[in-house]
């Protein structure tokens, strides 16, 4: 089978978030199952920096009006995956972020720039693709690519199945009607059987409209997004739908975060000897100016700063669980008040708290294997991967129980436990789960026995890519 994977982001060539870590593993994944797998992202000046030996495929026009775009051919680094990169540079060589500028506002021409991405997945699932190679599924990722599924439907020639998965059903891409005329859409698409939502044409909902499958990252994600609650608006439709909708949770990259061999730690461990965690707990106390203390139970965060990873819970518990003894360590970027507020705690717990606020991946590597306790209490997690590394790296996860979390982290009262999950989305339950993690640290036999059933779980590919696999191959 021939498969284009389409996507926004891809690690280690540009990264947000989990969707570009999945828009590497997958794909390899797939690629060792034995089909035929290529990317198709924007070129981002990142992406062409970080790219070697690209050569040209094609040049042609996608919308009128535009001027023509390239079509780059290349090899991912690690994995050999073939990517096409999408070079327009009018729209994607920009400082600052793929999504945003500076500032934290959205680029206001994203609907050309992913409408176009969108467009060109399309033209390579068509019979009248410009470079010899048709897809035979496009398989589509989050809205950025939301628009392809319309584009093949709405072609007159032979076309490619399309897959829609939804990462994160929070973020839409819906934009005013008026691009329907540049992103060449006919009107008679902007139909509530169509592109259209609240007046808006919507990338994320056109997806899901027409693609002939939609996926979500976990089991209970699938099912959660049918709800008012956490449908954002499309639980109706997926209603509908609910018949080609699945759940296929999320592997991670198992040689990428691997603790015994990843190269972004000093002292390397196994399931046959753990004692070398408690060196990259020095290590990391000592870098990042905390207290060098092995008793002190030290708690660590890698995530986005935003309401949906339920940061602002922790801070109201965190005074009471610092004055009790324990350390914290926190890397991420996002909301500006969020991360005013963690500034603020580091400033007043010197020694015993740790902000970091930008992206770094060495050292989120380093917090997987450093800390004893990693704390991940979303309000709603369509999967998360993080809350997998914290198990692989025998960093046990507190994790509230939604989505991927659920589907992925075993409560320690059960004899396979890997982690500490609660039920509400409130603080003082939060603060209660984490004493109770503490607790356990305490206890170091009991500790040792999550930790080993984290770091044994299956939480690799294999089974998942199959899952994909057989969902291509039902529909072609
Ligand atoms: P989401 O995609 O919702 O942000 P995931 O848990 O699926 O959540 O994936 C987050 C990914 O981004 C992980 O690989 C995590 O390590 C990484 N990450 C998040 N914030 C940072 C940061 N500030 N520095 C380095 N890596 C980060
Ligand atoms: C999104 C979700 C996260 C998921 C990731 C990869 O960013 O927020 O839960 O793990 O996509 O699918």
């Amino acid at each position: 089978m021939k498969i284009l994977f389409v996507t926004s982001e891809v690690h280690p060539l540009l990264k947000t978030g989990g969707l570009a870590d999945v828009s590497a593993s997958l794909p390899a994944a797939l690629q060792g199952l034995g089909e035929d797998v290529r990317l198709l992202i924007p070129g981002y000046s990142q992406v062409l920096d970080k790219l070697e030996s690209k050569r040209t495929v094609a040049t042609f026009g996608v919308f009128s009006g535009q001027p023509e775009v390239r079509l780059l051919s290349a090899k991912m680094p690690q994995t050999g995956v073939p990517v096409y990169v999408l070079d327009a540079p009018l729209y994607f060589c920009r400082v600052a972020g793929p999504y945003q500028y500076e500032l934290g506002g959205d680029w206001p021409d994203n609907a050309m720039r992913f409408g176009m991405l969108s467009k060109v997945a399309a033209m390579l699932g068509s019979a009248s693709s410009p470079i010899g190679w048709q897809a035979d599924i496009v398989h589509c990722n989050d809205w950025q690519s939301g628009l392809a599924p319309a584009y093949l439907q709405l072609t007159q020639a032979a076309h490619a199945k399309s897959v829609m998965t939804i990462h994160n059903m929070a973020f839409q891409g819906n934009f005013d009607s008026n691009w329907l005329k540049p992103l060449d859409l006919p009107q008679s698409c902007f139909d509530m059987h169509g592109v259209e939502f609240h007046g808006q044409l919507s990338f994320l909902k056109a997806g899901l409209h027409y693609a002939d499958r939609i996926v979500t990252v976990s089991p209970t994600y699938a099912r959660e997004i049918q709800t008012t609650e956490m449908g954002y608006g499309l639980q109706g439709l997926l209603a509908v739908r609910n018949g080609d909708v699945s759940g296929i949770l999320n592997g991670i990259d198992e040689d990428e975060w691997d603790p015994a061999t990843d190269p972004h730690l000093t002292a390397h461990y196994d399931v046959g000897d753990l004692a070398p965690k408690a060196e990259g707990k020095r290590a990391l106390q000592q870098r990042l100016g905390l207290e060098v203390n092995a008793q002190s139970p030290l708690l660590g965060v890698v995530s986005r700063l935003t309401y949906q990873k339920g940061l602002d819970m922790l801070l109201e518990c965190l005074p009471k669980l610092l004055d009790g003894g324990a350390q914290l360590v926190v890397l991420g970027s996002g909301e500006a008040d969020l991360e005013k507020r963690y500034l603020q705690l580091a400033e007043r717990y010197p020694g015993r708290v740790s902000v970091t606020v930008r992206f770094d991946e060495a050292l989120s590597h380093q917090i997987m294997a450093g800390a004893d306790i990693f704390l991940m209490p979303s309000r709603f997690e369509p999967c998360g991967l993080n809350q997998m590394y914290g198990m692989r790296y025998g960093t046990p996860p507190v994790v509230r129980r939604t989505g991927g979390l659920a589907d992925s982290v075993a409560d320690a009262s059960l004899p396979d436990g890997t982690g500490f999950v609660f039920d509400e989305a409130d603080a003082a339950m939060l603060y209660r789960v984490i004493e109770s993690a503490i607790g356990s640290y305490r206890d170091k036999k009991q500790f040792e026995r999550i930790q080993l059933n984290g770091m044994r779980r299956d939480v690799g590919w294999r089974s998942s890519a199959q899952q994909y696999r057989d969902l291509y191959r039902m529909i072609v």
